[in-house]
């Protein structure tokens, strides 16, 4: 007869709910790939069970509570104490990461979080399994249902941002207070996660840099519209120059083609780039309580198969402090003569250079809409600063990063 696995389950909630349920459903599957059979030992939420009993009596903990308090003290001490820990919490491990590798070693126990990153999509499993061996230049995507649902309905059906948030939240893609979501947080503490991955350095949350999609406008979706390009709010972790890495998350212009471009509604997507395999591009839901629960049940089956993936954070890669992309800008000017030519000053002056421009009349206002070539983002960040405050300028500037390259 097969050896009994106990699983301890710490949250009943959305996923820790959905992964109890396929635990059962799939015991006989899981016992026939990997020669022993899971068994939940007990589930701990905040009114029912007891951490320590539960620890005591488990192999493995799977952990889907969230945040960090509880979760790092319980984490870190299944870990120290040799049980396998399997968890979906993105913030816990963008947070406190090397603590966990930590802890992971001491207990010589195995940390798994496929189902932290992208939901359903095994995009940890790619990058550090079977990627492993070979330099990784980029890895980028879109991370966050929340926002590509949101700017997705904003593109399709003319709503303004409220309105499509507030259509996400009716159907259950965002949350009743969405801040980390739109705000761009849960998208950077995924790409904080990745990039050690991907480059084996120790990126911490405070180096990712983000924005997110509050500040999107229909008429900048009307203009992606016009040009056909779509828009997505894009984490983005790349080796940028000789011993420098970039990490950060934007709302970015795609070219028709892109392979992100058609990714739309709740889905994430993402792609890795490296000389050896070009590009390969994963898609599929990036949350729900069942496509979690799957994510969690492979590591689950992973632990149980042995080996013992863990961040190898030896690399000596600095975060670059500036990068060059391409910007459109959006302004809301006076119409008069002379006000382009003292944008194309203050633009020629921090050495930006406009690769198209069309403006539109608007009774006594004109709307002014560029596109520049790459440019140090720095050097484009001193010109809008001087640019807001030209007299002219009816509202604040508006930009938006684009991506350049066109796909076939
Ligand atoms: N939902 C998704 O689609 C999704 C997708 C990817 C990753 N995740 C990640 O999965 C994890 C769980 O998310 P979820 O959506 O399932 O959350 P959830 O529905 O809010 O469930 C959280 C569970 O944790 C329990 N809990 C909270 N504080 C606790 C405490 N102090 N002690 C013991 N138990 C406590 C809650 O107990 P009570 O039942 O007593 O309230 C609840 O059962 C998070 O890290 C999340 O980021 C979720």
């Amino acid at each position: 007869m097969a050896s009994t696995v106990n699983v301890g389950i710490l949250g009943k909630g959305t996923v820790g709910g959905a992964f109890r349920r396929l635990l059962n459903e799939r015991a006989d599957m899981v016992e026939e790939v990997s020669g022993r059979r899971p068994r939940v030992s007990g589930v701990l939420s905040r009114g029912t069970g007891d951490f320590d009993r539960l620890l005591a009596r488990s192999e493995i903990i799977v952990e889907l509570i969230g945040g960090t308090d509880p979760a790092l003290d319980y984490v870190t001490r299944a870990l120290e104490e040799g049980r396998h820990v399997v968890t979906a919490n993105k913030q816990l491990l963008a947070q406190h990461g090397p603590e966990l590798v930590a802890a992971a070693r001491k207990g010589g126990a195995q940390l798994r979080f496929e189902a932290a990153v992208a939901g359903a999509i095994p995009v940890i499993r790619v990058v550090q399994e079977s990627l492993g061996a070979i330099p990784i230049e980029k890895v980028f995507g879109i991370v966050n249902g929340t926002t590509n649902y949101i700017l997705t309905e904003m593109a399709r059906s003319g709503l303004s941002y409220e309105e499509a948030v507030a259509q996400a939240q009716e159907l259950g893609y965002a949350e009743a207070d969405p801040s980390d979501d739109v705000g761009g947080a849960d998208a950077a503490a995924k790409m904080a996660i990745l990039a050690r991955l991907a480059f084996g350095a120790p990126v911490k949350l405070e180096d990712v840099p983000y924005e997110g999609i509050e500040q999107i406008k229909p008429d900048d979706l009307a203009y992606a519209k016009e040009l056909s390009l779509s828009l997505k709010l894009l984490g983005v972790a790349e080796r940028v120059g000789d011993g420098e890495i970039s990490v950060r998350v934007f709302p970015c212009f795609l070219y028709p083609g892109h392979p992100l471009a058609p990714i739309e509604g709740p889905f994430n997507a993402v792609m890795v780039e490296s000389p050896a395999i070009t590009e390969i591009t994963m898609s599929g839901p990036g949350a729900g309580g069942a496509e979690t629960a799957s994510a969690v049940l492979g590591d689950v089956v992973s632990v149980i198969g042995g080996g013992s993936p863990l961040f190898e954070e030896n690399a000596k890669l600095r975060i670059a402090k500036d990068v060059e992309m391409a910007f459109y800008l959006h302004l809301e000017v006076d119409d008069r003569p002379g006000v382009l030519a003292q944008i194309a000053e203050v633009l020629g002056d921090n050495e930006v250079s406009v690769r198209s421009v069309v403006q539109r009349g608007l009774g006594g206002e004109a709307q002014l809409i560029m596109v520049m070539h790459p440019v140090s983002e720095k050097r484009f960040a001193a010109a809008l600063r001087k640019i807001a405050k030209l007299k002219f300028l009816r509202s604040p500037p508006r930009s938006i990063r684009v991506i350049e390259e066109e796909w076939s």
